[in-house]
């Protein structure tokens, strides 16, 4: 059997620093490296190897495959919705040259796998709203929807093309307590627990009836294992798949963190962003998902609240 070298690319981002922790109790500590631009996570620091990295640097990139023995790429780096809507030209150029830059040294050095995640923001305002099906009419509208789309499209093709085992996943809006998120939509999600906690109070930039696809972190993490372990034969998308958690607004959250906190208090002050939700499904159909790899969630907004107050508290 072949042993697993994994490197994890933006690993010190909000879902980067999870997913590395879960892979390396996997797969053993030293079979897991680190990268990303910035500095190390302080989480992941003493828990295995970090090399600082440049996915935009191919030659670079390619020397340290070759030099780790890497056979598995998890690319997790890339520019978010609402900071790319701030700078459409450096989000398409790292969400799409990086991939490339992954993908060919997949094809050239034979990794046996590579992740890479797409995102319910590939969906624009002629998609469904409520239970969004796999397959369905996909307009994005906002760069980093075109960015995720084309780059489904490019896994699809080196999967077609050149055998590159590429899976991926649409993540909803991720929500977490360890590592802060790096500029998205739903990103409210995380900021209303820390702000309930310290102020008892939160300003949401969205409307309070705006309802999105979420998940939590450990639903997320779960999701992508999942998928990297099923056989290559069930994986029927080659693009990406939907995965679906819960769905809620912003009053429906407050009304779930006013049972830990009576007298926490919300107002709504929609900015920029509100334009990029609305372009976005309320709801999506991950039945694909659920055939073909067995995906079933665990969390849902009750469960999820009251873990991220334990958490945040701690
Ligand atoms: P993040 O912004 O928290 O982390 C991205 C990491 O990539 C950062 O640590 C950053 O320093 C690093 N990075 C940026 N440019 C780099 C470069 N040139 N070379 C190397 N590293 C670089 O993002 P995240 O929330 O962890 O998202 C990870 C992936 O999941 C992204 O592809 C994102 O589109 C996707 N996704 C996230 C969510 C979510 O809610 N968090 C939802 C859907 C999809
Ligand atoms: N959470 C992400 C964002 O808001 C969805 O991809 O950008």
């Amino acid at each position: 059997m072949v042993k697993e070298k994994i490197l994890v690319i933006g690993a010190s981002g909000q879902i980067g620093v999870e997913l590395t922790l879960a892979l390396r109790k996997i797969y053993g500590n030293n079979n897991v490296i680190a990268s990303d631009l910035r500095e190390e996570n302080p989480l992941l620091k003493g828990t295995g190897p970090y090399v600082s990295m440049d996915v935009m640097n191919k030659e670079m990139l390619h020397v340290q495959v070759i030099r780790q023995g890497i056979t598995q790429i998890y690319l997790l780096a890339a520019i978010l919705s609402a900071t790319g809507e701030k700078n459409p030209n450096l989000a398409w150029h790292l969400n799409m040259q990086g991939l490339l830059n992954v993908l060919d040294i997949a094809r050239e050095e034979k990794l046996s796998k590579v992740y890479w995640p797409s995102s319910i923001a590939v969906f624009g305002p002629t998609s469904p709203k409520i239970n969004c099906p796999q397959q369905t009419i996909i307009e994005p509208t906002t760069v980093y929807g075109i960015s995720k789309y084309a780059g489904e499209f490019w896994c699809n093709y080196y999967f077609n093309r050149y055998g590159v085992d590429v899976r991926s996943i649409r993540y909803p809006g991720l929500i977490s307590y360890k590592s802060a998120p790096g500029g998205g939509t739903t990103d409210y999600a995380i900021e209303i627990f820390h702000e309930a906690l310290e102020e008892k109070k939160y300003q949401c930039f969205l409307k309070e009836d705006t309802y999105l696809p979420m998940m939590y972190m450990e639903d997320a993490i779960k999701a992508t294992l999942q998928l990297m372990e099923a056989p290559a034969s069930n994986i029927t998308v080659r693009t990406s798949y939907n995965v679906s958690g819960m769905s809620f607004s912003p009053r429906e959250i407050a009304e779930e963190i006013k049972k830990h906190i009576p007298d926490f208090t919300i107002d709504y002050k929609p900015d920029y962003r509100q334009a990029i939700a609305d372009s976005w499904p309320q709801s999506i159909d991950d039945s694909v998902a659920r055939k073909d790899w067995g995906w079933q969630e665990d969390y849902n907004l009750e469960k999820m609240t009251k873990e991220m107050f334990d958490n945040i508290s701690k």
